[in-house]
């Protein structure tokens, strides 16, 4: 998969957030302790939007919502909501909003739009000077080359085209330029500013959209037991963003008045250290039978598209290189304990463990069954008595 494939494969699944019921695991809409900072949520109620208040919330922070009220509608319904839509032209949108909150000061705002860069600038306008600490979600998608391992903050980003003049022409650009276009515009207008290159996110509490299934594989796999095939890919490493773990960043960025622009992933993982996790966080596994790239392949196991994370050769994209995150106070839990709370998320969406991987009734293919799996280990096995 190039840089372009995997980008259309989060602009899809952003979409399919939007239609997909998610279920909301363990969400309060009160606060323990405030601590007397207002945060501003623009979205908050979509993929990785919940964990972001949820995290607030747990923090003392007085949360306050803004989006147009029709996603997720469920999800905290306590908590102030100021209903918007970032997508009216000439600010139409955020000029209707009531005095009492654009006189509000906001200790904390994050931003998590992945449209039309014209919105971003767009509320950095509106709401200039009233605002202490502004935080957005970006994406390694904002860098023009990804074939060289190690990519760090200084690398060039996408070459822009002309400058949208309204939402509708900054909505015609793809992802990539969409989200750079967005970054260039906080730089020129603010410098209270921190940008998260988000890398592969997972979250536990909703279905993770963006991946090749809307249910994390592996972990479900796993969790499900047996004798499980992998491919033999070991030494391979691989890249994700516990979402979690980025939004403590968001926090302690916040609290530490750290700004910037910053790759956030877990630090590249080997394969079989993600499978070591995978064990460890269930104990369930009976057999594990590494097999040979090629000979899935002959079996129609196809990688990444249908076998997660597998990739026939190491990819420059799973080096990002996360130091000066780290260096800033980013601790990536541990992938075990990511592990767990995605398996929690499943059996909370299915209790009947009963997502079904493969053929889907559509027609559409999502990874492969449990019957593929038996029997491609079958004639593995059988191909080694050779
Ligand atoms: N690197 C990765 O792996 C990865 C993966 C996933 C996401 N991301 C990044 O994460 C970011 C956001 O993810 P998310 O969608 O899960 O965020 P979210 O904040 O959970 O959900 C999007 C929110 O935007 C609101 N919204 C949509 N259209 C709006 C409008 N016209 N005006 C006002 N509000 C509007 C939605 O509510 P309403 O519909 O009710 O308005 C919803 O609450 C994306 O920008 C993407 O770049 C990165």
């Amino acid at each position: 998969m190039n840089k372009r494939d995997f980008i259309k494969t989060i602009g899809a699944g952003t979409a399919f957030t939007l239609l997909n019921p998610i279920e909301a695991l363990g969400f309060t809409d009160s606060i323990k302790k405030t601590n007397g900072k207002k945060v501003l949520i623009l979205g908050g109620r979509g993929f990785i939007g919940p964990t972001i208040v949820q995290s607030f919330l747990d923090n003392g922070y007085e949360v306050t919502l803004l989006n147009r009220n029709k996603t997720n509608t469920h999800l905290f319904k306590e908590l102030p909501l100021i209903i918007c839509d970032r997508e009216k032209e000439n600010k139409a949108g955020l000029r209707a909003i009531d005095k009492k909150y654009k006189n509000t000061y906001w200790d904390v705002v994050v931003d998590t739009w992945q449209k039309s860069s014209k919105a971003v600038s767009d509320f950095l306008e509106e709401f200039k000077g009233n605002f202490g600490h502004y935080h957005y979600i970006s994406t390694i998608a904002v860098y023009d080359d990804w074939n060289k391992k190690f990519i760090n903050e200084n690398e060039a980003l996408n070459p822009l085209p002309k400058l949208p003049k309204s939402i509708a022409e900054g909505m015609q650009h793809r992802y990539a330029i969409r989200k750079t276009f967005a970054e260039e515009a906080i730089q020129e207008q603010i410098t209270n500013y921190t940008i998260y290159r988000s890398h592969g996110m997972r979250d536990f509490r909703s279905a993770n959209t963006i991946d090749v299934v809307d249910e994390p594989f592996w972990p479900v796999r796993f969790y499900r037991g047996g004798e499980i095939l992998l491919p033999n890919v070991k030494n391979h490493h691989m890249q994700v963003l516990d979402v979690k773990s980025m939004v403590d960043f968001i926090i302690h960025c916040s609290n530490k008045k750290t700004y910037g622009a910053f790759n956030i992933a877990c630090q590249p993982t080997r394969f079989k250290d993600y499978v070591s996790s995978l064990i460890h966080a269930t104990q369930k596994p009976e057999k594990l039978h590494w097999i040979d790239g090629e000979f899935l392949i002959e079996n129609g196991l196809i990688p990444y598209k249908v076998v997660p994370f597998w990739r026939p050769k190491p990819i420059a994209m799973y080096y990002f290189n996360v130091q000066k995150a780290i260096e800033a106070g980013f601790v990536h839990r541990p992938l075990v304990d990511m592990i767990k709370d995605q398996i929690e998320g499943y059996k909370y969406r299915y209790p009947k463990d009963d997502v079904k991987f493969g053929k889907q009734a559509d027609g559409s293919v999502k990874c492969y069954s449990l019957d593929k799996e038996k029997e491609i280990i079958q004639k593995w096995l059988a191909h080694q008595k050779q």
